[in-house]
């Protein structure tokens, strides 16, 4: 009786009687559409209009869907070169794309793992097992209000407590938690809000802390809530102070979505870890890496098994997601442009939009454009206004998925002017309806 029942309310929800999707409450959520092709910044759909990916479906898709130049690396290395455990092997696709990351973000090692949420683990544990690796343990670890830093265990007890950490909350180990002091255009109160987090920051470094991890520039999941720069340049010099290890959670901001190859470099800041996933593929296939000093790896090097970071996964390293990445990252050295300029893209846009009173809080950074919907009386991921607009956009062609009141824009760096320029005119529809 009980599967009748759920297998009817799936049936008519439109999943089917065995897909069980992410973050998606099937008794109230549409049903889903299906795509069969997806090119540059567009998704074709069964019998349906095509749509705008506006959001590179879930930040993912860098140079636009199905790019051949990636296609190919992964079809190439198929036929070298599949899988094979990443103990015992090494293969060339890794090595070029460790020395590669190394490079590019100063950091000397990688460690592979599977997406954002276990790059982030791996982050963790190399923190905590550093310093008790060296026999002087720390407990206390900072992160921000608004934080998001994906769905396993530990990266959940990283991020804020919301509704969809609530079933879990007595199992998630604490956290010190910092004010994040967003700000958008015509901001005129960030100093103080800043002033107030870095206060709070310098107390709470009183106790010894093995980590402070963050979000660089933006936290997507909380709202695409941007900080300035000179902010995170100030939480590196308290946190240098104390001797606490800084890590970057670049999952999302990585690989040109904040305008730089990297956010943290826009703060001239320099992390000891950094998780990178999302468009590590260019979208193409899971893969996470956590980059290291090389003064943290060595202080897991030694005769001592106790020492090793016993951490690791099936797919580690697999060759098919390295040759992606490394594609990838082929074309972002080729046209640095597509991601250098993409502000520019956004703005004449985006200042038109800032005129319309339905909107406040305007932000911009790179490829991601945000504002928040006015009078919107629950603030967070229920509010229903996203909801509207989504459906507007849709109807006109553009694929949005809005945080709650939140509404932003993240497209693939390939996407057209004239595309940009309608999903700018399905977000003025979407208001002229609320
Ligand atoms: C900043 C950040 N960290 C980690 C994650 C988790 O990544 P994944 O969904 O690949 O596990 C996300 C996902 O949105 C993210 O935005």
């Amino acid at each position: 009786m009980n599967n009748q029942i759920s297998n009817s309310t799936s049936n008519q929800n439109g999943w089917g009687p065995n897909l069980w999707p992410p973050f998606t409450q099937i008794a109230s959520s549409p049903p889903p559409q299906r795509v069969i092709k997806g090119s540059g910044a567009m998704l074709y759909l069964e019998n349906c209009d095509p749509l705008i990916d506006a959001i590179s479906s879930w930040w993912v898709t860098l140079h636009g869907h199905s790019h051949p130049y990636i296609g190919n690396a992964i079809s190439q290395q198929a036929k070298d070169l599949e899988q094979v455990i990443f103990a015992d092997f090494v293969h060339p696709q890794a090595e070029k794309l460790a020395n590669r990351l190394s490079d590019l973000t100063g950091l000397q090692r990688l460690f592979f793992s599977d997406n954002g949420s276990t790059a982030v683990e791996v982050a963790l544990k190399i923190a905590c097992q550093f310093w008790h690796n060296q026999g002087k343990p720390r407990n206390q670890i900072i992160a921000f209000n608004g934080a998001y830093h994906g769905d396993t265990f530990g990266a959940m007890a990283l991020g804020e407590r919301n509704l969809f950490s609530k079933p879990f909350e007595n199992m998630l180990f604490p956290v010190k938690r910092i004010p994040w002091p967003s700000t958008w255009w015509g901001d005129e109160n960030f100093e103080d809000h800043e002033q107030i987090a870095l206060n709070e920051l310098e107390i709470a470094l009183g106790t010894p802390t093995a980590a402070l991890v963050l979000e660089p520039l933006v936290q997507g999941a909380g709202g695409m809530a941007m900080v300035r720069p000179a902010f995170l340049k100030q939480i590196e010099s308290l946190v240098r102070q104390s001797e606490t290890l800084l890590i970057a959670d670049e999952v999302l901001t990585g690989f040109g979505r904040c305008g730089s190859l990297f956010a943290f470099e826009q703060a001239d800041i320099k992390p000891d870890l950094i998780s990178l996933s999302k468009g590590l593929t260019g979208g193409f296939l899971p893969l996470g890496v956590t980059m290291s000093s090389e003064e943290i790896y060595q202080a897991f090097v030694g005769e001592n098994p106790e020492l090793t970071l016993w951490h690791g996964h099936s797919f580690t390293a697999n060759p098919l997601g390295c040759a992606a990445a490394n594609a990838s990252l082929d074309l972002l050295t080729e046209s640095p442009d597509s991601y250098l300029n993409f502000e520019s893209r956004h703005l004449k846009h985006l200042k038109e939009l800032s005129e319309n009173p339905k909107i406040k809080k305007v932000r911009l950074k790179g490829t991601i454009a945000a504002f928040e919907v006015n009078g919107s009386e629950e603030s967070g991921y229920l509010n229903p206004s996203g909801k509207i607009i989504k459906e507007v956009a849709k109807s006109h062609g553009v694929f949005l998925r809005p945080l709650g009141q939140v509404i932003y824009l993240m497209p693939p760096l390939c996407i057209t002017e004239s595309e940009l320029k309608k999903c700018y005119s399905a977000i003025h529809l979407g208001l002229e309806k609320l």
